[in-house]
């Protein structure tokens, strides 16, 4: 008998429930107490100040397709700005022609821009975690026997008591494997919220249709790792004050090129990143990092920040994730410099859904690709008939402009010039993407993100 954990997670690989976990998961993100969305407003209000900004320009509509400012769905507009910041050429104007000075002089010169500019700066310091195994399970998956093995990371807050933070990850193993195996790493939802859900809805577990992801990277002989990111950076404004950034900045604002909860939630990954290298289960050079949606968005920042991460599955990423911030069609810019969005990204970021406009941000997001090179990466989402809103062509054209910086490092881009028919992978080189029509799910990449990763880890 599956575990009633590994049980209830398999239910959630349907798509139908996954897309109404989605909906939930948003309209519980949004419907925050008046006093977490206070001091949202108010923190918001005194990054707006420290940036002299007054105003703001609203975000599209996604609800309301007759609003004045309904959200692009027409790919003729969807383009205002489509030259975008070139990977390969240097802020003094010369090509980049080799590997070197790639490495030396440009890739250094991105993550600068994507550091100020984006996502903020990680501390120069940030407090020692201390890993603790809680408990170690036998149990099942599929019809597999696992190991799973509950941990908290325990980050010491000696230099500011005042706030504690705490880690949750979850480690589960094939009990059979001879060594070391790959892992893959998914940010995840918080199991709390995910029960409140089954209370309110105890009709929502329909008959099962497929294996889960988790099922199929066991059947494979590898380990899977759940990161609840809320653990240790909580999803608002108001949360700043606390987590891992709270901790760092003992309770004070952020400065406007400070981290935001993107990168902290990055932070968090590669520190369980560090467990594995401890834990002789885990082959910890061969360690892949996914994420759907907010988390898709945390998932691409945690692959570019970390090269230890072998491999990546970005899932309906959209704006502040994969896709190019110049387009026009479902979410843009001014969305994520909202109050309910604003904290993922660094303060300054709000300057370009203000007195700035999208083409002025000195990076896009092809580059926070090419930032992963030559690593793999796989990109995916729904088709734009059922995940628009996170402009699935706006992440392929991203990939398409990494091309270049992958081909230099001796790698292969997508090997694509044209959008690919919906459910047709692109996956013969180091960059793969595919549209597949369930919406705003990742489960149903999940089976060629493994043929993906196949192509590039082994278990021994
Ligand atoms: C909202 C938000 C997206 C985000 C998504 C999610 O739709 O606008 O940027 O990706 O929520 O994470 O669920």
């Amino acid at each position: 008998m599956p575990s009633r954990c590994s049980h209830s997670v398999s239910i959630l690989t349907l798509t139908s429930v996954a897309i109404l976990v989605f909906l939930l998961f948003v309209t519980a993100s949004r419907a925050q107490t008046p006093e977490i969305q206070a001091a949202s407003v108010a923190d918001r209000q005194q990054m707006m100040d420290q940036l002299h900004i007054t105003a703001l320009r609203e975000g599209a509509n996604g609800n309301d397709p007759k609003a004045p400012n309904a959200a692009n769905y027409d790919e003729s507009k969807a383009n205002p700005y489509p030259t975008l910041p070139d990977p390969l050429v240097l802020k003094n104007g010369k090509k980049v022609t080799t590997a070197r000075q790639w490495w030396k002089l440009r890739r250094p010169e991105i993550v600068e821009d994507f550091n100020r500019e984006v996502y903020g700066r990680m501390p120069a310091h940030t407090p020692k975690v201390t890993w603790e195994v809680l408990s170690t399970v036998n149990e099942k998956v599929g019809n597999i026997a696992v190991i799973t093995k509950k941990l908290v990371g325990h980050v010491d807050n000696s230099a500011y008591p005042q706030v504690s933070v705490n880690i949750d990850l979850t480690l589960t193993t094939p009990a059979a494997a001879k060594g070391p195996v790959p892992v893959m790493m998914e940010f995840t939802f918080d199991p709390a919220f995910m029960a409140a859900l089954r209370k309110r809805f105890p009709n929502m577990a329909p008959p099962e249709t497929g294996p889960s992801w988790q099922e199929l990277v066991i059947a494979k002989g590898w380990g899977y790792a759940t990161l609840i990111p809320t653990s240790f950076q909580a999803d608002n404004g108001a949360g700043l004050k606390e987590g891992i950034i709270g901790l760092v900045n003992h309770g004070q604002p952020r400065k406007p090129d400070e981290w935001g909860t993107l990168r902290a939630w990055g932070w968090g990954a590669s520190r369980a990143l560090d467990y594995f290298e401890t834990d002789k289960a885990v082959d910890a050079r061969q360690v892949g990092i996914s994420g759907h949606s907010r988390y898709g968005k945390a998932a691409i920042v945690t692959m570019a920040d970390d090269s230890r991460f072998a491999i990546a599955y970005i899932s309906s990423s959209g704006e502040g994730g994969a896709r190019l911030h110049r387009r026009n069609f479902g979410e843009i810019v001014e969305n994520v410099a909202a109050t309910n969005e604003y904290h993922w990204m660094a303060g300054n970021f709000l300057k370009y859904a203000g007195p700035l406009h999208w083409n002025d941000l000195p990076v896009d997001s092809h580059e926070l690709i090419a930032l992963c090179a030559p690593r793999p990466v796989f990109i995916g989402g729904g088709a734009a008939q059922g995940d628009a809103w996170i402009d699935p062509k706006g992440s392929f054209l991203a990939a398409i402009a990494a091309g270049p910086v992958y081909q230099l490092l001796g790698k292969h881009g997508l090997g694509a010039t044209e959008m690919p028919p919906v459910e047709t992978p692109l996956i013969s080189g180091e960059l793969g993407f595919r549209e597949h029509s369930g919406g705003h799910t990742p489960a149903p990449n999940w089976p060629t993100y493994l043929t993906f990763a196949s192509h590039f880890l082994k278990a021994k």
